[in-house]
């Protein structure tokens, strides 16, 4: 029987369908891969002059908090779910990755100057905050019918600038356009209680608040003690090299801002989120590993600001579809989820460092997309790239020649 990578893209759709992993509706949608209409393309930007396809790869069976998932990954890059595919493997024992945090209310800040002493400007307008409070939830009244609001309003006062910082409860939406539609409503009233001048109102993408942290445990006995002692160190070289670090962290994000675009989702407030709280005093390294009583476990911690509705999420097809394959009920399940993508994509990056490099693999994907761009046969495929692989030869003549030489036998 084939294995669920061997099969053809319908084929797997049909097999998913089979295993009751997905409905009729959501296997029709999968079957259709078809372009955008000109009408859509103008939804998501202006002056549209074509599309940019990225498929969307599945990463099959990955166990999070004792759940089974499939999780699709918007990639060009042949590599990643390949290596997130190979880590179900080793990271899917017990519960598999076990992940912590829920989603965090959604910032904003207004900027306002003031004139006269900050002691005295901060007890007035803290007397005014419910009235701020009640103003800007008047804004966003859809919000408020789902159970969401304005949670905090504070203020602050930096070089001669009141930073007035709103923190809101935004429900299922990631929350960037209720925020700034509510900073945008108060700030004038803020300046007005003030008597200063607004600088402007904006979300900001730090979230305030306890992040999420994913922990895999890898058995030692599934890879060995040299190649864990190894990944370790190369692990623990991240927490001193700035250099590693950086480069390491771009091993998680390759997973990660896979399922963030398939699924809708800001990938840039998901990136400058997940940076910014680990970049002080350095890059520091998103992930850290150790041994422990037979096990590898690997942690990753950060802000992971998501939405299962709102925007793209809710427009584009590809994203609707996504979404329904992952089957989360909500968006801090979704957060565990992809932090658990995060988690595993380090692990195979790591593991495959300390192994096999990173080329090795690689070159086989390479020599696969090449194969397959000649018109080399599924049939055919597997025994070409060997022969690709052995010739240590990665470019389509090579790929003619392999089959000309067996067309000649
Ligand atoms: C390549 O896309 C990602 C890696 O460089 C990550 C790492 O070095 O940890 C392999």
């Amino acid at each position: 029987m084939k294995k669920f990578y061997e099969l053809a893209r319908l084929e797997r759709v049909k097999e998913l369908l089979n295993s009751k992993q997905i409905t009729h509706d959501l296997a029709d949608r999968l079957v259709d891969a078809a372009n955008l209409t000109d009408q859509e393309l103008e939804i998501f930007t202006e002056n549209s002059i074509n599309q940019f396809h990225i498929p969307i790869g599945l990463v099959h069976g990955l166990k999070v908090n004792g759940e089974s998932y499939e999780i699709p990954i918007a990639t060009y890059e042949p590599s990643v779910v390949a290596a997130l595919n190979k880590a179900t493997h080793f990271v899917n024992e017990d519960k598999g990755i076990v992940v912590t945090g829920t989603k965090l209310p959604t910032t904003g800040q207004i900027f306002v100057t003031y004139q006269g002493e900050a002691e005295a400007i901060k007890s007035d307008i803290i007397s005014k905050k419910d009235l701020l409070i009640a103003k800007g939830n008047e804004a966003v009244s859809h919000l408020i019918k789902r159970g969401g609001g304005i949670k905090q309003l504070t203020f602050d006062f930096e070089q001669e600038i009141m930073i007035c910082t709103v923190q809101v409860d935004t429900k299922e939406a990631m929350g960037a356009n209720l925020v700034d539609t509510i900073v945008e409503k108060i700030a004038p009233l803020v300046a007005k209680i003030i008597n200063g001048d607004v600088i402007s109102a904006i979300l900001s993408n730090l979230p305030i608040g306890e992040p999420f942290k994913a922990r895999a445990n890898v058995p030692v006995s599934l890879i060995g003690i040299e190649a864990a002692e190894k990944l370790v160190q190369l692990s623990t070289i991240s927490s001193f090299n700035e250099a590693r670090s950086v480069t390491n962290n771009k091993g998680v994000m390759n997973g990660l801002i896979g399922a963030v675009i398939a699924t809708g989702n800001d990938d840039r407030a998901v990136s400058s989120a997940m940076y910014s709280y680990h970049s002080k005093p350095l890059n520091r390294s998103f992930t850290n590993w150790i041994i422990k009583d037979q096990e590898l476990i690997g942690e990753f911690v950060g802000y992971l600001p998501l939405g299962t509705v709102g925007g793209a999420i809710s427009t584009h097809p590809d994203a609707k579809k996504c979404l329904s394959l992952l089957n989360v009920q909500d968006s801090t399940e979704l957060a565990h989820v992809l932090m658990a993508v995060g988690l595993a994509s380090n692990f195979s990056a790591l593991y495959a460092l300390v192994t096999d490099g990173i080329q090795k693999g690689h070159m086989r994907l390479q020599a696969k997309s090449i194969a397959k761009s000649v018109g080399v046969r599924d049939q055919d495929l597997s025994s070409v790239v060997d022969e690709m692989v052995k010739r240590k030869s990665f470019d389509t003549i090579t790929v003619q020649k392999i089959l000309k030489e067996r067309r000649d036998k």
